[in-house]
């Protein structure tokens, strides 16, 4: 399957009502990071807003155009960081414009938003009850994105943070799930046909004993995925530093997509999700407002390295003129 990379705003997709399997995105965080397009901080970037009540109507309204783009049975999974707040910077500072990694969580320096110096904001949160209260979803799950190679931090009275959130969201109760895809080794419970959820305290474990999945054991809520540095080519000239691992669209295209099906990522940026998604069977559509990161996605979703990268493959040997390459695709 290919991948389809368009140059356009997570806030009006060009797409038909109705006709996504499943969104997975990462949005930019909230006043944290500057990402560019021919070199320059670009506007209308998400993530630039003035307050975090202002970042978070920017979601709600993204999130109500991927409602209208995503079939009823669809899902929309969406990984979310937080911020602490300083207050330290002067009312208009912007914070680092930068697309230079930060060492570990930085705080938003920004002063005046109201908040209690060196409070997290609650970002994650804030948005996923919005989406219950607000836009009517149904919030299926919280899944905390355990980082085991998370960067260190110069803190001395906290806990060093070492996670994101993403949160799971469907349209209606019922939605797809290919759930048994995506089981781990080990011991799972399957409900026998007919048995109800209530059975009494003393005699679940019986009843749950006599039904062990032969598929393993569902995932639990709290998945250990390792970031994972990305670099483009230097023929690019241009480098992204916030691509999510492979590992996050894997997992959630295998159990929550068909095969075939669409599966799109609003805020692209490198295109792993449909790099993934294509490498999957399933149609890939990454969107991005830079023009640069377009690039990068062009090329990352028909690199034949990455395509193996994508399927947990070595990568390939360089192709040979007449032979058939790994995808059945004959170089002239
Ligand atoms: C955290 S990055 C996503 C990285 C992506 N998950 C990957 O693996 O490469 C967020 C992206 O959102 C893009 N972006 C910011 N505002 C946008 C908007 N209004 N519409 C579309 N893309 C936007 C940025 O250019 C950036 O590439």
């Amino acid at each position: 399957m290919t991948a389809l990379v368009l140059r356009g705003d997570a806030r009006h997709l060009p797409l038909p009502d109705a006709s996504v399997d499943l969104i997975i995105t990462s949005p930019p965080y909230f006043g944290m990071r500057s990402y560019v397009d021919g070199d320059e901080h670009y506007s209308g970037q998400i993530g630039d807003e003035s307050t975090p009540r202002e970042y978070i109507g920017n979601l709600l309204d993204c999130t109500r155009e991927w409602v209208r783009v995503l079939k009823p049975e669809g899902s929309l999974w969406i990984n979310l960081g937080d911020a602490y707040y300083s207050g330290k910077g002067a009312p208009t500072q912007p914070d680092v414009k930068s697309v230079a990694r930060r060492p570990g969580v930085r705080a938003l320096d920004r002063s005046g938003l109201g908040f209690p110096r060196k409070s997290l904001l609650g970002l994650p949160w804030r948005y996923a009850i919005a989406c219950i209260d607000e836009l009517k979803l149904t919030l299926r799950a919280e899944v905390i994105w355990d980082k085991p190679n998370a960067l260190p931090e110069g803190v001395t009275d906290r806990v060093r943070r070492s996670h994101e959130h993403w949160f799971h969201l469907t349209r209606q109760a019922r939605y797809f799930a290919a759930i048994d895809d995506i089981r781990e080794p080990g011991s799972g419970y399957m409900r026998r046909p007919g048995a109800t959820r209530e059975t009494p305290p003393g005699q679940r474990r019986r009843a749950m004993a006599d039904t062990v999945n032969p598929l393993g054991a569902l995932p639990g809520s709290v998945w250990k995925v390792a970031t994972q540095p990305f670099k483009a080519p230097d023929e690019l000239g241009v480098n992204h530093y916030a691509a999510f691992p492979m590992e996050w669209p894997r997992r959630i295209i295998r159990g929550w997509s068909p095969a075939g099906g669409l599966v799109v990522d609003p805020f692209g940026g490198t295109g792993t999700t449909a790099l993934v998604a294509a490498a999957l069977g399933r149609r890939g559509v990454t969107v991005d407002r830079s023009a640069d990161y377009c690039r990068i996605a062009a090329w990352r979703t028909t690199d034949r390295g990455e395509r193996a990268r994508a399927l947990g493959l070595p990568k390939p040997p360089p192709q040979v003129a007449g032979q058939a390459d790994l995808f059945g695709e004959v170089v002239a």
